[in-house]
């Protein structure tokens, strides 16, 4: 298979296909198995520059260190205040400055349909870190490698997705990436964090359950995913008041969980996976976090290369 990445933008997990996803995880093992000269003359000379609008901890720093761990090296701006659009420049202009910059734009802004923009924009390839409450596709890139690494297999699998699952970006690209593999969903948000209606035709193929509470399903998960309150996007703070501390993952959920289960959170975490949770080995939150970098890694290296690193 050609490299399907090469100089293409990363916008929605919607644009992409299993067998891309395939080739992207097998080239994530490659580079995880790499010596650290044969890793550094992947990217060398190459420049990322993230433009984040937005807080990030984890998507920001991992896609540094990817970039780092390939040779390359990483600028750009962590936050609004930093740069020109506090004075009034344009999104479009910001993009098209420093898409003469760098070899690969990495964008997170509050608005959907953002990073989309910038693709069109941009001459090099836009990766699209946080749109919005749209989309988030790198991080169900590593949400998937985790579970491919953790579980063995996607297909077969009953996975829930528990939380805020009307404004988290990363459970949208989940479930559109999901889609493209046989799996039985479950989704359990309280009644006013239920999954925006209008993204389940881009689900169609999926087997999809919804649940008020975890305990109706807990039992049966071979995946536990969950999500903060996405607190920043609620248009009306009383809302947020109605729902905030109404669901938690703690001792006495995962009691009733499979051995073999695994609980996931594209982090940060709040107060929705008490923090004795940790220590429970079917925890692999933080572990899902140190795929990213690699993922990412592998990600950058097929954008940026015409050969693949496979
Ligand atoms: C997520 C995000 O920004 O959407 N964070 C991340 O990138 N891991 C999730 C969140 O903020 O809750």
């Amino acid at each position: 298979m050609a490299n399907p990445f090469y100089r293409r933008d990363v916008i929605s997990t919607r644009d992409m296909t299993r067998e891309e996803m395939d080739l992207l995880f097998n080239a994530t093992d490659r580079i995880r198995g790499m010596n650290m000269q044969e890793r550094l003359s992947l990217c060398r000379g190459r420049v990322l520059c993230y433009l984040f609008f937005e807080p990030s901890t984890r998507t920001r720093l991992s896609f540094e260190a990817a970039m780092a761990s390939i040779g390359g090296s990483s600028i750009g701006i962590a936050s609004g205040k930093e740069s020109s659009m506090e004075k009034g420049e344009s999104l479009v202009d910001t993009i098209r400055v420093v898409d003469s910059y760098s070899d690969v734009i990495v964008l997170r802004h509050r608005m959907d349909g953002s990073a989309r923009l910038a693709a069109e924009v941009a001459s090099n390839p836009v990766i699209n870190a946080g749109s919005g409450a749209e989309e988030h596709p790198t991080q169900a890139m590593l949400d998937l490698y985790t579970i491919l690494k953790e579980k063995g297999r996607i297909d077969g699998l009953r996975i829930g997705i528990v939380g805020d699952l009307k404004y988290s970006r990363t459970v949208y690209s989940l479930l559109y990436a999901l889609a493209m593999y046989r799996v039985d969903v479950h989704l359990v948000a309280p009644p006013l964090l239920r999954i925006r209606r209008e993204s389940l035709y881009a689900m169609d193929s999926l087997s999809i359950r919804e649940h008020d509470s975890i305990d109706e399903v807990v039992d049966t998960l071979d995946v536990i995913y969950v999500t903060r309150i996405q607190r920043e996007r609620f248009p009306d703070a009383q809302e947020y008041e109605k729902v905030k501390h109404s669901y938690v993952i703690d001792d006495r959920v995962l009691a009733r969980a499979r051995s073999d289960a695994i609980v996931l959170h594209p982090l940060p975490r709040v107060d929705e996976v008490a923090y004795h949770v940790d220590s429970d080995a079917r925890a692999r939150y933080f572990k899902q976090a140190s795929y990213g970098k690699d993922v990412r890694a592998a990600l950058l290296a097929l954008m940026i290369n015409a050969i693949p690193p496979v």
